[in-house]
């Protein structure tokens, strides 16, 4: 058990971060001051990555490149309390699974508790459950089966296993383990409690009859990607929210237009069968409670976390944020849906150096659009109630209205309709500022334009987006298209990796991404399989800069059915955490996988357990910095 005082060592923590980007503002205005467009040739010719490429492929296995090692660290259902039951996949309850580790682990982020990085805080969103390969003998024949078979103790099970995770690491001779029992260890879930902050908060459409006040609301569903700030907070993005929400608003509600803009009607989950919170019918209001950013204090394991409602609504994926020039919080934030955007907040305060300085950064600022222009250039576009078409006209009455329907707002201020933007990261090098866009097979052809080049988008692409003056806090900004992702020796596809990309080294859906300590991009993929692309999901290295911009290289996929999650660096770039999401999944197009009858067992391969998510630590064998 450690100490839980976090005063020194995240002081430490604050202080190198802030030194980090400090220099890079420095050394960054320098190297950028060309924004986008020719570049140099790369000083030292030859690839940014030197480890040797995976071969692409599916299987029931994890693989990563030859010299490097993946060590499970975090299943689902490892205990993480001193006093959790260990893991029965027969005998699972919501108790249990309250003090286990959760499903469908999303978002990875490591907060240093030491200066040498061996010790640290796991932060961890687990988005979702897959209800048919976690409980036995549902016998289900599709997803409407499952809702109608489960029961309220097995529904108790999967909101327990929704949340996130605070799990204690610490890194010894045999590789890294968790320290069960620490006393930072939490699980957040779909019941604990959560405040509602910043402009939205306590407005009438967030009252509901268990919560007067509009202000305290019970768990976070669908975490999918985050962030971790400066401050040493996680934030936490509630995407798919409307599969969870049952039965329909009578005629005429006045949510009737909100609950469509937010895909209401596509129920997945079975709990509005035992919650009338998850009811439309009973409580229209609820809905509005969720998708959100939250804000979580993974140094005060009572502290509420906090949605921060001056983010905006919509399916959040992640929330990875920069720092404007002159010191103000940037998060960068995209709605994943077909022909949603991609959208900043800017906060009004700065960076305050003093950690309880920022409690509140995040409820007062600027949550902007992107539109990107034909001609390579763009402009964010603010949302603020009262200007352009934001007004009691057009249903606008307050900024609380123009956060709860962020969608509409920014339809109506002539936001550029992307392909599924998922993660958005600045480069802390270049401060240039990368947009995954997964796919969408609905745009088409007519609906081609530079910034979404395909119609339709089988597979996806990467935006890279150069702020103007390089500082993530200024207006407009200049763009192009990094990659067009899928199979580039088909020229129907039109992808457009570098010619020095291989084989194995192309990708498609590219999802989630970070940056090691060099500013090197790693690409995570959702939807690569063996119809879509003959390949299992997994990571890929991209190199940015030089002679081989746009040159990818394959390096961990994951088993079959999974997506890749959750990519993160430790501070000295010698483990690479990733995160296995939804392992057994059917390969086959409209398959219901079920516990009975799974495509892999990993990562145990008991024949007593299922396949389970999972966080994967990787480290080169023999030590060293992930090449
Ligand atoms: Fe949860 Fe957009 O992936
Ligand atoms: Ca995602
Ligand atoms: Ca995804």
């Amino acid at each position: 058990m450690s100490d839980p005082t976090p005063a020194p060592s995240l002081d430490e923590v604050i202080e190198r971060r802030f030194s980090r980007r400090d220099l890079m503002r420095g050394s960054l205005a320098v190297a950028l001051t060309a924004g986008i467009g020719p570049r140099a040739a790369s000083a030292a010719p030859g690839a940014a990555f030197d480890f040797p490429e995976l071969a692409a492929g599916v299987d029931e296995h994890l693989h990563v490149a030859e010299g490097y090692a993946a060590q499970p660290l975090l299943r689902w259902g490892d205990p993480l309390f001193a006093d959790a039951p260990a893991f029965d996949p027969r005998r699972q309850s919501a108790a249990a699974q309250e003090r286990q580790f959760g499903y469908n682990n999303d978002f990875v982020g490591f907060i240093p508790l030491d200066a040498a990085g061996k010790r640290g805080l796991l932060v961890v969103n687990h988005e979702y459950t897959n209800a048919e390969l976690m409980f036995p003998g549902l016998n289900a024949a599709d997803r409407k089966g499952v809702i109608a078979a489960l029961s309220l103790d097995q529904v108790a099970v999967e909101m327990a296993a929704h949340g996130g995770s605070v799990v204690e690491i610490v890194r010894e001779a045999e590789g890294w383990r968790p320290v069960v029992g620490s006393l930072y260890t939490r699980r957040i879930t779909a019941t604990t409690p959560i405040d509602l902050t910043g402009p939205a908060a306590g407005h009438p459409r967030l009252v509901t009859e268990a919560d007067p006040s509009g202000r305290r609301v019970l768990g976070m569903i669908n975490n999918c990607s985050g962030g971790v700030t400066p401050w040493g907070t996680w934030l936490s993005g509630e995407e798919n929210i409307n599969y969870y929400f049952g039965g329909a608003l009578p005629d005429g509600h006045p949510e009737t237009g909100n609950a469509k803009a937010m895909g209401m009607g596509s129920l997945q989950y079975a709990w509005s069968r035992f919650h009338p919170r998850f009811d439309l019918a009973q409580m229209p209001n609820e809905a509005n409670r969720f998708g959100w950013v939250v804000e979580i204090d993974p140094f005060d394991p009572a502290s509420a976390p906090k949605k921060r409602t001056a983010l905006g609504r919509f399916k959040h994926e992640g929330a990875a944020g920069a720092r404007s020039l002159d010191g103000r919080y940037v998060v960068y934030l995209g709605d994943d849906e077909r022909f949603q955007h991609v959208y900043r907040f800017v906060s009004d305060g700065r960076v305050q150096p003093e950690r309880g300085g920022n409690a509140d950064l995040l409820d007062s600022g600027t949550l902007s659009v992107a539109r990107f222009e034909p001609d390579g250039t763009g402009r964010w576009l603010p949302l603020v109630h009262g200007r352009d078409k934001l007004n009691a006209e057009n249903g606008f009455g307050s900024q609380a209205d123009v956060l709860i329907e962020t969608r509409r707002a920014a339809k109506l201020v002539g936001a550029t309709p992307m392909d599924r933007p998922e993660d958005i990261e600045a480069n802390p090098r270049t401060g240039r500022v990368y947009v995954m866009l997964t796919n969408n097979g609905k745009r088409t052809a007519a609906q081609e334009e530079p910034a979404n080049p395909r119609g339709p988008n089988a597979f996806g692409h990467v935006i890279e987006i150069a702020p103007d003056g390089t500082d993530h806090g200024a207006e407009t900004f200049r763009w192009e298209v990094l990659v067009r992702c899928g199979d580039p020796s088909k020229p129907e596809v039109r992808a457009s990796f570098s010619a020095l990309t291989t084989e194995n080294g192309w990708f498609g859906m590219p999802d989630n991404c970070t940056f090691d300590g060099r500013g090197r991009l790693w690409i995570a993929t959702d939807g690569n399989n063996r119809r879509a692309t003959g390949r299992a999901d997994g990571i890929w290295a991209v190199e940015t800069e030089g002679p081989r911009r746009g040159t990818a290289r394959h390096f961990l996929r994951v088993p079959v059915g999974a997506e890749m999650c959750g990519p993160c660096f430790t501070p000295d770039d010698e483990t690479f955490f990733v995160a296995v999401q939804h392992p057994g999944e059917p390969d086959e197009e409209g398959a219901l996988g079920s516990y009975e009858k799974l495509s892999t067992r990993w990562p145990d391969f008991s024949p007593d357990l299922p396949p389970r998510p999972s966080v994967v630590a990787v480290t080169r064998k023999g030590g060293g910095r992930i090449a």
